[in-house]
């Protein structure tokens, strides 16, 4: 029998604010056949002023443990996936161990965007396998929305990005036939600056400076045609490079849980692929692209709707800022 992480209960919260296509028309030139078209989204969830990424993250956890039939002091590690904490520093696993009421518990901050939750479903793979610890939180939880340019300055990034969590109780189990199969995780820096947030940066004396408010460049920006042409090949090939390593045929796989950054992208991707929709999960209508909460979130709901059966064989992929992809085979 080998140690092997299994998934003992996942959950999900997004923010009660819907923003649809329309709402958004207000505020920028775009509209909902654009939206809808170029990216299939119809609406996205944003946060109300003083709800926090820890607080998001909290709801999610909730769930999450009493699905899993656990209490916070179940847990040997919180592992937090998020872009953003609520303040500049320290990272959101603190604030989130905070409102959990479990002092002493070590808290880890994984920070890297859209591919967060599938690198921390990867380091909480070792550290189960390892013995090290037996019961993970893992939490990918983001607001965007306060960040981004409603202006129609800023209207390519702005109508993609919506706020949420998801989260997911791992533990240890001796099993040969549950659990994360194998990940795979890469990173290419030299495409850093094709989708990134520049200001404040670190660089700067003084970092912050009233004048950089007038300026666009502390919105986040991105090179979309160039973002979606390296999204649609990376996401096949890492997902190959997980069955080939596990020595699984994509036949085999029940569910395609990927990132869900532009429905054209995941079209794109199955395409490739060789498989119908039916096996790709796709919820980008209802939330938009919740960056690191978006695995965790699709989890949770196709969990909900009865999708993932004991021995479900999924994959999970997901491309990011950085560039960053990844993917994990997992069996339910
Ligand atoms: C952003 C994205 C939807 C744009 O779609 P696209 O078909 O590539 O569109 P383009 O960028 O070529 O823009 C076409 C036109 O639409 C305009 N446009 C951009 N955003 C718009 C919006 N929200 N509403 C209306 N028009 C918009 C552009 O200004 C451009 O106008 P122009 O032709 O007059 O210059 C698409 O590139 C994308 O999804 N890229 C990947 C993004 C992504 O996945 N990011 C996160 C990765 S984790």
């Amino acid at each position: 029998m080998m140690r092997r992480t299994v998934f003992a209960g996942v959950g999900h919260y997004l923010p009660e604010r819907v923003i649809t296509n329309k709402y958004l028309e207000k505020l920028m030139d775009t509209s909902d056949e654009w939206i809808q078209e170029r990216t299939g989204i119809k609406e996205r969830r944003w946060v109300e002023e003083g709800e926090t990424v820890s607080g998001l993250a909290f709801k999610a956890s909730q769930t999450a443990l009493e699905r899993a039939g656990m209490k916070p002091s179940d847990i040997d590690l919180i592992i937090f996936a998020s872009m953003f904490s609520d303040y500049v520093f320290p990272g959101g696993g603190c604030f989130l161990q905070e409102k959990l009421e479990i002092p002493g518990i070590p808290a880890l901050d994984i920070r890297n965007q859209c591919t967060g939750f599938v690198y921390g479903l990867a380091v909480a793979d070792q550290f189960i396998r390892s013995g090290m610890y037996n019961t993970i939180l893992l939490v990918g939880a983001e607001i965007q929305s306060t960040g981004l340019d409603v202006t129609t300055r800023g209207r390519d990034m702005a109508v993609l990005f919506g706020d949420g969590a998801g989260a997911a109780v791992l533990t240890g189990v001796e099993t040969e036939d549950r659990g994360v199969i194998t990940s795979k995780l890469h990173a290419d820096g030299v495409y850093a600056k094709k989708l990134w947030g520049e200001w404040p940066s670190i660089i700067h004396h003084p970092r912050v400076t009233s004048e950089m408010l007038e300026t666009d460049r502390i919105y986040p920006k991105m090179e979309g045609r160039y973002v979606f042409k390296h999204a649609v090949t990376r996401f096949p090939e890492v997902i190959q490079e997980v069955l080939d390593e596990a020595g699984i045929s994509l036949d085999q796989v029940d569910l395609v849980i990927p990132h869900q950054a532009n429905l054209r992208i995941t079209e794109a991707v199955a395409q490739r692929l060789g498989i119908g929709m039916d096996k790709m999960w796709s919820n980008i209508d209802k939330y938009g692209n919740t960056t690191a909460a978006t695995i965790p979130i699709c989890l949770s709901e196709a969990f909900e709707t009865g999708k993932l059966k004991e021995g479900s064989l999924l994959a999970l992929a997901s491309f990011g800022s950085g560039f960053t992809w990844a993917a994990s085979l997992v069996k339910w």
